[in-house]
């Protein structure tokens, strides 16, 4: 994708990845609208960088999202990328039934908001000259972690929705992009100070790296998080979930 002169909608974009992502693309010359659901954060980012806008959605409620389609895109008729980032990510104990209520939160928000959301404005992008939508997976989708099998479970969807996604949308003037993390220091699972995860900034400069030189990359994957995506190719696969397993 090009990196500038873009209008953005980022899901997600009050905390972590997504927050880190709004700004260096706004800093990049992109028009970028920040979207979540704790008000008080998108306060603070229109706040602190101007020229950044923001409007509140869960994308576990269909109202919010058709209200949140009709605002931005009537705010903004340019708008021509729709970066799915919004997740959650809990452990569940499969030998306590109590685990459903979570699966049913994860499934809610990871894989239906993203398909609601895509729903709501693939219309509106594909009569764009030049759009990309961007879903966000993860390395987890390709090794599970143990710890949280709902979670896993719905980013190894979004990487096989986006592939069927990405050819369905092949004869538009939509880019379809899959965002592929490695573990990076946020607060999704805590991991904020967890040497083993990769700095926050370290993971922005590189993604933005590669969106910069590769504009024709669809799956955008980081040195960190090869190990994982392309584990069961380089037989590693077994080692790797032994790895995520705590052995
Ligand atoms: N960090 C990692 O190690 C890692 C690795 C692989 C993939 N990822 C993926 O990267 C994405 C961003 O994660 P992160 O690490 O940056 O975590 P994060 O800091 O916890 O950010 C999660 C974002 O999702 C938003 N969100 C959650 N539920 C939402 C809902 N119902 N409606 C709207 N927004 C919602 C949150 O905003 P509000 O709370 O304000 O709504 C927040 O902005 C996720 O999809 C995650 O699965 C992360």
């Amino acid at each position: 994708m090009k990196t500038t002169g873009n209008t953005i909608l980022i899901t997600g974009g009050t905390s972590g990845i997504g927050h880190g992502l709004a700004r260096r693309f706004h800093a990049a010359g992109n028009k970028v609208i920040v979207a979540g659901r704790r008000q008080e954060l998108l306060d603070e980012i229109v706040a602190a960088n101007d020229g950044i806008d923001s409007v509140l959605l869960d994308v576990a409620d269909p109202e919010s999202i058709a209200a949140v389609r009709r605002t931005v895109t009537s705010r903004y008729p340019d708008l021509n990328v729709l970066i799915n980032m919004a997740g959650i990510m809990q452990p569940e104990n499969l030998q306590e039934s109590s685990f459903l209520a979570t699966s049913e939160a994860t499934i809610t928000t990871n894989l239906l908001g993203p398909l609601r959301m895509l729903s709501a404005f693939i219309p509106f992008l594909v009569a764009q000259q030049d759009a990309v939508i961007m879903n966000v997976s993860s390395g987890l989708a390709f090794v599970p972690l143990p710890m949280t099998p709902t979670y896993n479970a719905t980013k190894a969807a979004i990487h096989s929705f986006t592939e069927s996604l990405r050819v369905q949308l092949s004869g538009t003037s939509v880019q379809v992009l899959e965002l592929i993390p490695p573990a990076v220091q946020t607060t999704l699972l805590g991991q904020q100070d967890d040497d083993n995860a990769m700095p926050l900034a370290e993971y922005l400069t590189e993604v933005m790296h590669i969106l910069d030189t590769q504009p024709e990359a669809t799956q955008i994957c980081v040195e960190r998080v090869r190990m994982l995506r392309f584990a069961e190719v380089d037989g590693n696969y077994d080692r790797m979930l032994m790895m995520l397993s705590g052995h």
